[in-house]
């Protein structure tokens, strides 16, 4: 049964949508989306579109950071413009192998949380917490998780697809380390900050996924890419034991 889509969400936690055109039908939780099963013929189309959309998202929110916070460090507004363009490639890839197997653009519904969520936090370092260093953090592992996934397949395009996003995602996340890490350096209490912004963000994160978004979560840590892109080995440690958990207490309830 499908659940109420407004009630369940906390609209204190989410910003405005992105602009989208009227091919596309934009869902506010996941349940509402096309989740098809495991071995269903469109499973792969359908994750081609959502991704392609997910990485306008990526485009949308460091675009908007450059335009909100035009007095950054110029170092760290440098990395977020080669992230704009990087996320613009992102899409363009995902939308020619969509397209190139016979997906239509606007197909299936997409969902927009991670603008409405990141682009509603006020400070660049929060937002580069959320979306660099959790979102696109958590985007390594499952990329990690699908490369190995196309090889088993023998689908060769793909594998080279996801190993190309991959390395830029991990330049993303090691930059985002970088400033957070420099940023708390100079001032501590902006360690409360980002606390702050990931509880926000993580509470906003599960009101649009629900316990059914991330029940299958199969992949867990890709401790290599995390580690070359920042992460402490203390850090990547935490984060694998957090993932075997999860994953333990889905598969036992
Ligand atoms: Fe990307
Ligand atoms: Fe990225």
């Amino acid at each position: 049964m499908k659940k109420a889509t407004i009630e369940t969400t906390d609209p204190t936690l989410f910003g405005e949508a992105p602009a989208r055109d009227e091919r596309f039908c934009e869902k506010s939780q996941w349940v509402d989306c096309m989740n098809f099963p495991e071995d269903h013929p469109l499973k792969l189309l359908e994750f081609f579109h959502r991704q392609m959309n997910e990485e306008m998202n990526g485009v949308e929110n460091a675009a908007q950071s450059l335009a909100d916070f035009p007095s950054a460090e110029w170092e760290v507004r440098m990395c977020i413009a080669r992230q704009c363009s990087d996320e613009a490639r992102h899409v363009q890839m995902l939308r020619r192998i969509f397209e190139n197997r016979g997906g239509k653009i606007g197909e299936f519904p997409v969902l927009n949380f991670q603008y409405r969520i990141i682009a509603n936090l006020r400070e660049l370092v929060s937002r580069l917490a959320v979306q660099n260093r959790s979102f696109e953090a958590s985007g390594i592992d499952a990329v990690s998780f699908a490369i190995d996934d196309a090889r088993e397949n023998g689908d060769q395009e793909l594998v080279e697809l996801f190993e190309m996003q991959q390395a830029d995602e991990i330049t993303h996340v090691r930059f985002a380390n970088e400033y957070i890490r420099d940023c708390i350096h100079k001032n501590p209490r902006v360690a409360l900050q980002v606390a702050r912004a990931l509880t926000r963000a993580s509470t906003a994160f599960m009101q649009v996924m629900g316990e059914e978004g991330t029940a299958n979560v199969e992949y867990l840590v890709d401790e290599r890419g995390r580690l070359e892109a920042g992460f402490a080995p203390e850090e990547v440690r935490v984060a694998f034991a957090q993932a075997t958990n999860r994953r333990a207490s889905h598969r036992a309830s």
